[in-house]
């Protein structure tokens, strides 16, 4: 299934990497851009024991993949998760959902716009929450 992680932090790096070693075909999408070249690189900016093997033989087996390129997430992944860092108490409340609001916003822009990836159903065919 395609998968696409906003933030490549210590939640999306390691759920993105542990999503594509179990056979998921995985984009992580992050606006730093160092950050990103770095992953592209082969080195993990963060340390998690067994991460650095885990990332590389995905990106060598194909199934993980890094960008700066919210439209490119948005029209890979059937599923879309938010892992970005939310703001400290000290400067919003930590409720707040600014920080979320960020990715939430891109991929809201880009849906829509139409997607080459065969794994994601059109509009139409996307299931939707029945209820009683
Ligand atoms: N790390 C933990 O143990 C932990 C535990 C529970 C909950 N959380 C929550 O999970 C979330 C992520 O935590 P983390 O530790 O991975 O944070 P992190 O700071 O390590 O990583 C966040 C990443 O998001 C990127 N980012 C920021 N805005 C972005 C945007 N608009 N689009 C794409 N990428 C963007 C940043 O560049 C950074 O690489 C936070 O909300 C945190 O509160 C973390």
């Amino acid at each position: 299934m395609n998968v696409t992680i906003f933030g490549t932090g210590y939640v999306g790096l390691v759920t993105g990497a542990c999503l594509a070693d179990g056979g998921h075909d995985v984009v992580c999408v992050d606006v730093d851009e160092a950050k990103v070249a770095m992953l592209e690189r082969g080195e993990v900016p963060i340390f998690e024991p067994g991460l650095n093997e885990v990332v590389s033989r995905n990106v060598r087996a194909g199934r993980l993949a890094f960008t700066t390129d919210a439209a490119r997430g948005v029209a890979h992944g059937l599923f879309q998760f938010i892992a970005v860092g939310t703001p400290p108490a000290r400067t919003v409340p930590p409720t707040s959902a600014t920080s979320t609001k960020s990715p939430a916003r891109s991929a809201t822009r880009w849906m829509g716009t139409g997607s080459s990836s065969p794994n994601r159903p059109s509009p139409s065919a996307r299931p939707t929450a029945s209820g009683p």
